[in-house]
């Protein structure tokens, strides 16, 4: 039987999936707005990908018996400064998000729940593999200082996520 403690901490995490995918899709407009296709591509891909993750989390607490809880999803920023500093802003975000997942691993440790356990070791190597992506979009950027070629040539290769 999961325990009341490690449920209201998953539930706080499928809100905090969703406000991850809200701050994508709001960067993902922003995109738009500035005529980059490929960043905005990505990020509305990077935004259904964190509905994925609220989604594991939420078929993992119906597997488990345990009531789902929606919450409120604060509104993101719309304005963003510039076109390095969204990514720079995603991995600090990634980062909350990968401290925020090893305190649920702690509290599924703790609670000795193993089915938690094996879900959340998912979303360690995720969160590995997040914050990866982020690094190598920004070092890609500031390879070549920032300039408009450097951002024409990565806002292309973004294009091309699948
Ligand atoms: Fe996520
Ligand atoms: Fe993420």
């Amino acid at each position: 039987m999961i325990s009341k403690r490690l449920v209201d901490a998953i539930n706080d995490q499928i809100n905090f999936e969703l406000l991850s995918s809200y701050l994508y899709l709001s960067m993902s407009a922003f995109m738009e707005a500035n005529d980059y296709p490929g960043a905005a591509h990505f990020m509305r891909k990077q935004a259904e990908e964190e509905v994925e993750h609220a989604m594991k989390f939420f078929k993992f607490l119906v597997e488990v018996g345990a009531r789902v809880e929606l919450k409120t999803i604060p509104g993101p920023e719309v304005e963003f400064p510039g076109y390095l500093d969204v990514f720079k802003m995603s991995l600090a975000h990634e980062k909350i998000v990968t401290s925020r997942i090893r305190d649920l691993y702690e509290i599924a440790k703790e609670e000795k729940d193993h089915a938690a356990l094996s879900t959340l070791t998912w979303f360690i190597d995720e969160q590995t593999e997040e914050e990866e992506n982020f690094t190598n979009i920004i070092a890609r950027l500031e390879k070549f200082g920032g300039s408009p070629i450097s951002i024409m040539m990565t806002d292309d290769k973004l294009g091309a996520r699948e």
